[in-house]
């Protein structure tokens, strides 16, 4: 096998660029899909207040923490702790971030499906003169198919590893730059549909209103991994990406616009939701069949709905594509410079087993629904693993890691671009990532998994 030529290693080649496909990664089907119908389960409004806890306490410093890890090394996420942390264990956690992102696809890739489903039953206006049972019933009755739900997967995966082939400049940020001010645009006008709908006000107040008598303990850990999920961390998406930005880049700047950005698509979302909920009768813990089955009803009764229904979800599958091109990534920028393999067999070989996993968790909703593990079928085995377990766990690390690994001076260093930039709180920075955010992921994750009572 031929070596890689670290020489020739692709990079992101402007500003704006960096920010859409750190943007493009984070905002996604997390935040559209994910976050509303998570919140939805956990009560609504005390749920989401802990969630943006979490995002500022701990997903900003992760966040910033796997740039600097990746811009300094230069290299894919293994490559990055075995350079950076020679002859020591720390590489485990780019084989962690190669499994998650291995498991994450594959489930991402599932929802992805019904995503494509969804473009084509909006062109064919499958939607109108429907009532909320009949979409719901339509949506459940392709869910739970076999030929269609893994073709659109297999198209998914074909089209994610199209793209990935392109390499970075050319494949990723040239298509995460136009494409992500479109979809807020979007979500704006649902929005203002939404609030307008007779009922809306319940829904408003579920989002907004905090009841903290809904949350228990598994819905902190749920908060947690959603932050986590929804930023794309803990895995080492943002340290490959971050491998990829030029030294004359504001790392800090780059963490606060990218997290603001999808922290307010992820409420915008949940804006366009909830009223809509309420106000056709759908219970809010429908789970992850509830964008689906919500958003339908919302087109029409928009004027231009069909045009509007076909645009959002063209939209949100390619919002999924800027997402799944950058786990793909991780897998392949490993496979290329650790293992010797050309990008495109590469792309190839990961992109194949990923849609083999994906097709089991596409079926536990049709022909293996009776598969399921600790009350779980494998779709939401999946997730739960992922995001729940992995991504907390690599997170925790990553702060160690630049905390106590890297240190101040050092990590000082790459913020400030060798001194271009000021760092302004380096040692408020220093502080989370060297005792609060590990202690914050550790108690959180061992209270949700039941190791430890409060
Ligand atoms: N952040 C993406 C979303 O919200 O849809 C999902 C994701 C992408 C998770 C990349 C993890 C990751 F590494």
């Amino acid at each position: 096998m031929a070596k890689f030529d670290f020489s020739k290693r692709d990079s992101f080649g402007s500003k704006f660029g960096v920010i859409a496909a750190a943007a493009g990664s984070a905002v996604g089907l997390g935040n559209i899909w994910r976050f509303p119908y998570i919140a939805g389960e956990n009560g609504g409004g005390a749920f989401i207040l802990v969630y943006l806890l979490f995002i500022l306490a701990i997903g900003i410093p992760v966040m910033l923490s796997e740039f600097t890890i990746g811009r300094s090394a230069q290299r894919n996420v293994f490559g990055s702790f075995k350079k950076l942390a020679p002859r020591t264990h720390w590489y485990l956690i780019g084989v962690l971030g190669v499994v998650a992102a291995f498991i994450i696809l594959s489930f991402y890739s599932t929802v992805a499906s019904w995503t494509m489903e969804y473009i084509y039953k909006a062109a064919a206006d499958a939607f109108s003169g429907k009532s909320s049972d009949q979409l719901t019933s339509m949506f459940q009755g392709f869910k739970g198919g076999t030929f269609r739900p893994i073709m659109w997967q297999v198209v998914f995966m074909f089209l994610t590893a199209w793209i990935v082939v392109s390499g970075v400049k050319r494949g990723i940020e040239k298509y995460a730059r136009i494409l992500m001010p479109v979809l807020l645009l979007l979500i704006i006008i649902l929005d203002v549909r939404a609030v307008t709908l007779a009922g809306a006000q319940e829904g408003l107040e579920f989002l907004f209103k905090p009841d903290f008598s809904k949350l228990n303990t598994n819905s902190i850990l749920q908060a947690l991994g959603q932050a986590f999920f929804s930023l794309s961390i803990g895995m080492g998406t943002l340290v490959t990406y971050g491998s990829y930005i030029n030294k004359r880049e504001n790392l800090t700047n780059t963490a606060i616009s990218v997290s603001a950005a999808d922290t307010i698509i992820a409420i915008l979302a949940g804006v366009a939701i909830f009223p809509a909920v309420f106000a056709f009768g759908i219970e809010p813990n429908a789970g992850p069949d509830l964008i689906f089955r919500t958003l339908p009803n919302i087109f029409q009764q928009i004027p231009g709905g069909y045009f509007f229904a076909l645009l959002f979800f063209i939209l949100l599958g390619v919002a999924a594509l800027t997402s799944s091109i950058s786990v793909l990534e991780v897998v392949v920028a490993y496979f290329t410079e650790e293992l010797g393999i050309l990008r495109k067999p590469a792309t190839i070989l990961a992109a194949a087993t990923i849609t083999a996993l994906g097709v089991l968790s596409t079926m536990s909703w049709g022909v293996l629904k009776d598969v399921s593990l600790f009350n779980q079928n494998i779709f939401d085995l999946l997730d739960f693993t992922a995001s729940s377990i992995l991504l907390p766990i690599g997170g925790l690390f990553i702060v160690i890691f630049v905390g106590w690994y890297l240190g101040k001076d050092y990590t000082r260093k790459e913020l400030s671009s060798e001194g271009l930039f000021k760092v302004k709180l380096i040692n408020v920075f220093i502080l989370i990532v060297k005792f609060l955010a590990p202690l914050a992921i550790a108690l959180v994750f061992l209270n949700g998994i039941g190791l430890l009572k409060f």
